[in-house]
């Protein structure tokens, strides 16, 4: 290092102690810090006006040498001068860096008097979202607790959306208790800071609720006709069908019947009805969560059918009448 080289450091030192220490009476060019604010990633130039009369100045980071007159004192290859002339004197660093916001001064000595410029760099960050739930899937009833973490400078705002419900919930948590079958929706995280477009993401929550049959009606049927039964249930996961013959015996598909399966229904065809097909059919839905059944007649209009108890009834009169018809046998 040379001798003017070192005696310009040492200046520079020295009127680094003096901006800190003598504040007041090193003038401030004109006004207070100015704030320059620039983007991760961004290059920035630094300026300095000087004027011909200066004969020593530096570029300080902190209390850290960037440059004293032309030598380059950082070791940090993204910064270097862009100018330096009797009136500029500016430097420009490259990939800006969080770790770079803080105050730079550029200091310099005119008529003997130790001068300083300050200004104080501002590194933003977009927002970004850095975590999120996954998808989930919850039974019905559970809570739900999901999270959504973002970083960025300044600290940005996270809110929650829900569109089936208009819902907005500010912060970076949303918990939903004891969840309904109809919350089930996506939700989404946006975040925000101002610096870039929000960023966003969604998360979509699924809930599993037992098989509640909606629709079963009974169908009258013409003999030799064609005629369809059917079964229609609300389930997640979607319900696997099953039907049964007086709630007992399987029915299966066979040439006369056919049982077709839909997504969220059962179909039970009869391609041409005959006497036995008549009766009272169940249909059993069921998934992981649970099972629901219900029942239909497939019934020849103008035949009259008992119910239940009456069902019972009828049965219990036939059993009487054949007692009373072997009896008249007998005699
Ligand atoms: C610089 O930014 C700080 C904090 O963001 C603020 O308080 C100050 O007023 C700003 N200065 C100027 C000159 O804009
Ligand atoms: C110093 O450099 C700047 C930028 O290149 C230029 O605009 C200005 O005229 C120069 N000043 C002198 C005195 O050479
Ligand atoms: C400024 O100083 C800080 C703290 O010493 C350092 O982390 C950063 O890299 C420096 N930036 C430049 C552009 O010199
Ligand atoms: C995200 O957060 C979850 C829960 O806090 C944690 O288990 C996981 O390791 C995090 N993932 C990353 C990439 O940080
Ligand atoms: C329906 O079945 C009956 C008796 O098995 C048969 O006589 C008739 O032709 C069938 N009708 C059709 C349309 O297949
Ligand atoms: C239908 O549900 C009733 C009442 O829960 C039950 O007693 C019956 O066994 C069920 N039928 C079938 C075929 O599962
Ligand atoms: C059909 O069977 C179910 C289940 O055994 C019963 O609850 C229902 O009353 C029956 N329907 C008729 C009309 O008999």
């Amino acid at each position: 290092m040379s001798c003017a080289v070192l005696r310009n450091a040492l200046v520079a030192l020295l009127l680094a102690v003096l901006s800190k220490g003598l504040g007041v009476r090193a003038a401030e060019f004109g006004h207070l810090p100015d704030n320059i604010t620039v983007s991760e990633g961004e290059s920035v130039i630094l300026r300095c006006k000087i004027d011909d009369e200066v004969t020593h100045k530096a570029w300080l980071n902190r209390s850290n040498i960037l440059f004293t007159g032309t030598d380059k004192w950082s070791l940090d290859p993204r910064v270097s001068l862009v100018n330096s002339n009797d009136s500029d004197f500016s430097i420009q660093i490259e990939r800006v860096a969080v770790a770079d916001e803080g105050p730079y001064t550029c200091s310099f000595q005119a008529r003997n008097q130790p001068r300083t410029a300050h200004v104080y760099l501002i590194v933003q960050v977009p927002a970004r979202i850095v975590n999120i739930s996954s998808d989930v899937t919850v039974n019905e009833g559970s809570n739900v607790n999901l999270f959504c973490l973002a970083v960025g400078r300044p600290e940005p705002t996270v809110t929650w959306r829900g569109f089936k419900f208009d819902l907005q919930s500010e912060g970076e948590f949303l918990d939903i208790t004891e969840i309904k079958r109809h919350q089930a929706e996506e939700f989404e995280c946006v975040t925000n800071n101002g610096v870039a477009p929000s960023d966003t993401h969604r998360v979509r929550v699924t809930v599993n609720y037992p098989p509640t049959i909606t629709d079963v009606k009974n169908m009258p049927a013409q003999l030799g006709k064609s005629a369809v039964l059917r079964c229609e249930a609300m389930a997640v996961p979607t319900a696997s069908f099953e039907w049964y013959r007086d709630d007992r015996r399987r029915v299966e598909s066979d040439s006369t019947l056919q049982i077709k399966n839909e997504r969220t229904r059962s179909l039970l065809l009869f391609n041409n009805v005959t006497d036995k097909h008549f009766g009272n059919y169940t249909c059993l839905a069921s998934n992981s969560l649970g099972t629901s059944n219900a029942s239909m007649l497939l019934f020849r209009p103008g035949a009259v059918y008992s119910r239940g108890v009456d069902a019972a009834m009828s049965a219990s009169l036939g059993v009487w009448l054949c007692l009373l018809l072997s009896l008249l046998m007998k005699i």
